[in-house]
């Protein structure tokens, strides 16, 4: 029959066109390369001017931070890298893309959450408030119309620019606040409680008031485009948490109170 004829032709045209189609088209996905397989470094940007969390010693940056980055980046088989640089340059350094990760006693707020992620976190901090010994300013309340002096860009910076009537000195770090105190260039200084500790003890005639500005918490500022790493960098804090590790760093460079 005609009709049969001609349809089984058909099938088989259509069958030869498909099988031919078929040939040409697979191999454009099986040569993705597989990224030589060299270590990653992780890059860890921070300001070293914040004992204990980060600081020089000798040509080293030491410090919580820098430890507990570096043992993040052990969990993570990366090598590590500390670029040190002004405080108000490390979210625009990670926000880049030129470093992976910002790690400077950094504290959560929202502003910082509109341009970077930020990981879990892994300390509770406070502001504090430094006067010279004899000061008449006994709690952040009295700062009304004082000279404040912060590490500019911190969040201390943030807190003291709403004090009535206070007129701010911001110094590129909290130490020469600190210097500018001794001085008595400045009435009072806000910043966080522990590089205040350390700062108090090296310096004569000043104390830390009793009285705290506000309750904080620090974490890793990581780029809003990369939640592979925050996955990956929160996965590594949770297991140097669990294992001891983070309290055994921090125990390092803390001495507790009652010490
Ligand atoms: N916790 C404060 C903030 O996030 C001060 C941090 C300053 N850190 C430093 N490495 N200098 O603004």
């Amino acid at each position: 029959m005609k009709m049969k004829k001609f349809i089984s032709m058909l099938m088989i045209a259509a069958c030869v066109c498909s099988m031919a189609a078929c040939g040409s088209k697979e191999s454009a996905d099986s040569e993705e390369e597989k990224g030589g397989e060299e270590k990653k470094t992780l890059i860890m940007a921070t300001n070293a001017e914040f004992p204990p969390y980060e600081y020089h010693e000798g040509d080293d940056i030491v410090g919580i931070d820098a430890e507990m980055a570096a043992a993040v980046a052990g969990e993570l088989g990366m090598d590590f890298k500390i670029e040190d640089m002004a405080f108000d340059s490390i979210i625009p350094a990670v926000d880049s893309g030129k470093a992976d990760i910002g790690v400077a006693g950094m504290t959560v707020t929202e502003d910082r959450l509109q341009n970077v992620n930020f990981s879990d976190t892994y300390a509770k901090a406070t502001q504090v408030v430094i006067v010279k010994e004899g000061s008449d300013i006994a709690g952040p309340d009295d700062l009304t119309g004082k000279k404040v002096g912060v590490q500019l860009g911190t969040t201390g910076d943030i807190y003291a620019s709403d004090i009535k009537d206070a007129e701010v000195e911001q110094y590129n770090k909290g130490f020469e606040a600190v210097q500018a105190l001794t001085q008595e260039k400045i009435d009072a200084v806000v910043i966080d409680g522990e590089p205040a500790k350390e700062f108090v003890k090296d310096a004569k005639g000043l104390k830390i008031l009793d009285e705290a500005f506000t309750e904080e918490e620090y974490a890793i500022a990581i780029a809003k485009d990369n939640e592979e790493l925050l996955e990956q960098i929160n996965g590594a804090l949770k297991s140097l948490k669990e294992s001891g590790k983070l309290d055994e760093i921090v125990a390092k460079y803390i001495k507790s109170d009652a010490e």
